[in-house]
């Protein structure tokens, strides 16, 4: 049987656990996570979500500081009507069960680059955990939603009016495609971090909701901002780890092997500057000196200090055997974060009817050329009401669309692949080519080879997929390949360096350039 509902949440990150609780008040959800539920970019979360709560605070405030992160590109209007909302929806989650640090009584808060003053609520260094897993306990309760683990949604289906009206989903435990019919379809699918070799993402993401969308026909704006955090844990056997921007909120330095604190005089805010300057100081330094590191020195803070604060980061350093009380913590860059995705307006309808998106996976507008840290869970939590206030309101978008059952998934032709090692080396060599070509420095050239080579993967990769049976690899490989694609096509489109998008070519934001990248599969 074709599972059908009311809303299709694909995504059980942050945005989509939210969004499924709340529209299960106005009808039945279904909520899809291609792995166990937990995972994803939220669960990771460490610094915390940004929100103008200390009374000597103010969203105004909040607003200067993500406007000029955002380097000109932000929409103005959008971000503040989500930093107004922000002491609603941290207000919110606490109900909902999540525990915040405090001191005595109100929140502690924590400082990280780009803020003006301390406004980050965070739980310990786990922030995103303790959020995912109380959100996920109300999921769990609520019966109006259907949670479906180990379910990859492959495409979106439209119906003959163009509407959207659910999608083809893999069921990893059967490996069959099964028919999701719905009223509304929200994409939560997250950010695309694998697209890169070297990313403080979980597996999962790899830009499925944007790749749907594209190939569904909706717009995606600005895909050639691409956040690179300056301090993931530089060790072989670290995977993603992420050093929290919070350590440098609280005094920790950037210094080379010899000690010295090459930020000190770059930029006023030196290890606080926006995110964009920081990598690109560190990248700069790894290329001057040929090392393949830079350190972060946080011994200035005491181990029991360290360990209340960050049981996290200390726990999983010290499993390496770094301790960072008596030794500098060594750290790379590595992508972390898409500002662009799934264009959206300030309900988080996207351009094709009965498609939404929320959270990272969408471009609402707020983040401009480069994130304010900590603005992303917020975007989340903001969203999830605004698309439920939207439904809510006009029950007309969704209430009276009829589910008509679409066409079964047909396989073709397509057999088992018996060559494995085909998706494993194209999906290693477009990681690569983004990290070495459409990484933190990008120029004409390097743009130009990069978009070449992936004109033949393309074609290769659509082969594979028409002529194998799917499986999660190659329906992630299918993804990547075009979220990749876009990346590239709309850095070649930007002509200057603007926040996190910086070209050898044209070193300076140039005002004329001063407008969102657009794409569309049918503007092509
Ligand atoms: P995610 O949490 O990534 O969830 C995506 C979901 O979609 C997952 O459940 C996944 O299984 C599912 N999915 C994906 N593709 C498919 C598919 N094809 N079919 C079915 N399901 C699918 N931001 C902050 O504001 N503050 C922080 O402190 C912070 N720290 C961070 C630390 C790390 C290490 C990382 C990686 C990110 C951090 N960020 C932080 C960014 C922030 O965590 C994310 O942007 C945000 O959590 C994204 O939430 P989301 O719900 O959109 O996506
Ligand atoms: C961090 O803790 O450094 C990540 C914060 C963010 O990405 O917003």
């Amino acid at each position: 049987m074709s599972p059908s509902c009311d809303f299709l949440v694909i995504g059980s990150g942050l945005a989509g656990l939210l969004s499924a609780h709340k529209l299960s008040a106005l009808g039945s959800v279904c909520l899809l996570a291609k792995k166990e539920a937990s995972e994803g970019n939220s669960q990771y979360a460490q610094g915390g979500i940004a929100a103008a709560v200390d009374p000597g605070d103010d969203p105004s405030q909040h607003a200067e500081d993500t406007l000029k992160a955002g380097a000109g590109l932000c929409n103005e209007e959008v971000v503040r009507l989500v930093v107004g909302d922000a002491p609603a929806r941290v207000r919110e989650l606490a109900d909902l069960g999540v525990h915040f640090s405090a001191k005595g009584g109100p929140p502690d808060l924590g400082l990280e680059a780009g803020h003006s003053r301390r406004r980050v609520l965070h739980a310990g260094d786990a922030t995103g955990r303790e959020i995912v897993q109380a959100l996920l306990k109300r999921c769990r309760e609520d019966r109006g939603v259907r949670l479906c683990e180990g379910h990859v949604a492959v495409d979106l289906i439209r119906d003959s009016g163009g509407s959207c009206c659910g999608a083809y989903v893999l069921q990893r435990a059967t490996g069959s495609v099964r028919t999701f019919t719905a009223r509304a379809t929200i994409l939560a699918t997250g950010g695309a971090g694998k697209v890169y070799i070297y990313t403080s993402n979980p597996d999962v993401a790899t830009g499925d909701g944007m790749a749907m969308a594209w190939r569904a026909g909706a717009t995606l704006a600005n895909m050639e901002f691409v956040q690179f955090h300056p301090t993931c844990l530089y060790h072989p056997q670290a995977k993603s780890f992420l050093i929290s921007e919070a350590l440098r909120g609280e005094g920790g330095k950037l210094v080379d092997r010899e000690g010295r604190n090459f930020m000190a005089g770059l930029h006023p805010q030196a290890e606080l500057a926006p995110r964009d300057i920081v990598a690109r100081a560190i990248d700069s330094e790894l290329k001057r000196t040929g090392e393949e590191c830079v350190f972060l020195d946080m011994t200035h803070k005491s181990a029991d200090y360290l360990k209340s604060r960050f049981p996290t980061i200390h726990e999983k350093c010290l499993s390496f055997g770094i301790d960072m009380a008596v030794a500098p913590i060594p750290v790379v860059p590595a992508a972390h974060f898409f500002c662009g995705g799934v264009r959206t307006d300030a309900h988080g309808a996207t351009s094709v009817p009965g498609l939404f998106a929320v959270g990272e996976t969408a471009h609402t507008g707020l983040h401009g050329a480069n994130r304010l840290a900590s603005n992303s869970l917020l975007e989340c939590c903001v969203f999830a009401e605004r698309l439920f206030g939207h439904l809510s309101a006009r029950r007309e978008l969704w209430e009276q669309r009829p589910i008509s059952p679409p066409p079964d998934w047909n396989p073709g032709k397509a057999v088992k692949s018996d060559e494995a090692v085909v998706i494993s080396q194209n999906w290693d060599e477009i990681r690569r080519l983004m990290w070495n070509y459409v990484g933190i420095v990008r120029s004409k050239k390097r743009l130009e080879r990069a978009f070449h080579r992936m004109e033949l993967l393309n074609r290769e990769i659509d082969q594979y997929y028409w002529d194998f049976l799917l499986t999660p690899d190659l329906i992630e490989l299918r993804n990547i390949a075009v979220v990749a694609t876009a990346v590239i096509r709309s850095a070649m489109a930007r002509c200057e360096s603007r926040g996190l998008h910086y070209t050898l070519d044209y070193p300076q934001p140039v005002e004329s350039e001063r407008h969102d990248t657009l794409l569309s599969r049918f503007s092509v």
